[in-house]
């Protein structure tokens, strides 16, 4: 059967796709499809499934122009670009990638949280910039974080690892809200529950934000939510950037209401919020915290595996509902 991937990905999956008998066609667009390619592409190949990535939306219009396709198998954990009610109405099966990037995201998120508060790309720049002239006792300094309280926002697959590596390995005191408590972090990480966010961001030293996009997260840290924390606070956001009022975090960066931020994530990819590039107080990177070779080749496997699974008559493995 045939198989459309709206942009190129390891080549792991594309492997498996092709052993299992199916025709794969990859999009040869150096670049995000727009809508119109999109749906001139799935019209043309006419698909019986498709693994799209997180920069496709996709919503009735795309799943209209592929008739055929039983799956859209995401080639990314998060799916709040792909429409579940116009999928479910279509009976159209969506997949996801959970489970594989787990520890590399965590792994990206507690580096974010050294490098923001040891500073170390600021030294990067200084020390390349020609401007270090010698060891001085008051130069760049950051803050600890043994003893220090970690505010975990979404204690999922990601926020428990984060929690488990900064307690464990950084000795930090651990807090964390979700819609509901977490027996794992609770018994075996020492963390402690707080039932609302605003507990949680008056009283961490760094804030990490792990929740999925959701209606009910979309500006979780508005500007009254940002203005509870501590002065002293950084925020790190690897989850999706609409979870945080990027203009708000402007403003607060801005006027030193925190001390700073590290985002991984924007609210308009792959826009910025006007003056956020401008900031000293923060670390920008583009959308790159699962992006390991190791990682990137599962989740090419995972999203083939469940292509496979149902193109076959099976069960997916990771069903999105
Ligand atoms: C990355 O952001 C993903 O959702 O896989």
């Amino acid at each position: 059967m045939k198989v459309y991937i709206t942009r190129r990905i390891p080549e792991s999956g594309i492997k498996l796709l092709r052993e299992a008998g199916h025709e794969v066609a990859v999009s040869d667009k150096d670049g995000v499809l727009t809508k119109q390619e999109l749906v001139g592409a799935l019209k043309e190949h006419n698909p019986d499934a498709v693994i799209p990535l997180l920069t496709d939306t996709i919503d009735a219009e795309v799943f209209d122009s592929a008739p055929q396709a039983k799956v859209f198998a995401s080639y990314s954990v998060g799916f709040n670009h792909i429409n579940l009610d116009d999928a479910k109405s279509r009976g159209v099966i969506i997949t996801n990638t959970p489970g594989v990037l787990t520890d590399t995201v965590a792994e990206y998120a507690v580096s974010m949280i050294c490098a923001m508060t040891k500073r170390i790309v600021e030294g990067d720049q200084f020390t390349k910039k020609g401007e270090y002239k010698g060891w001085a006792p008051m130069l760049l300094l950051g803050a600890d974080l043994k003893g220090k309280t970690l505010g975990v926002l979404g204690a999922g697959r990601i926020g428990s690892r984060v929690s488990e590596i900064m307690s464990k390995g950084f000795d930090m005191n651990i807090v964390y809200y979700d819609i509901k408590e977490n027996e794992f972090l609770n018994t075996q990480v020492n963390a402690e529950f707080r039932s609302t966010p605003e507990d949680v961001l008056k009283e961490a030293d760094v804030v990490t934000v792990h929740v999925p996009l959701l209606d009910s997260t979309r500006h979780l840290l508005n500007a009254d939510r940002l203005a509870m924390m501590k002065p002293s606070a950084y925020l790190v956001n690897t989850s999706r950037g609409p979870v945080i009022d990027e203009q708000a975090l402007v403003d607060v960066l801005k006027s030193n209401k925190i001390k700073g931020a590290a985002l991984d994530v924007y609210e308009d990819e792959p826009n910025l919020a006007p003056g956020l590039a401008e900031l000293d107080n923060v670390i920008l990177t583009p959308h790159i915290a699962s992006a390991t070779q190791e990682t990137r080749e599962k989740m090419s496997e995972m999203a083939a595996k469940n292509v496979i699974a149902v193109l076959s008559g099976g069960e997916p493995i990771n069903k999105v509902e």
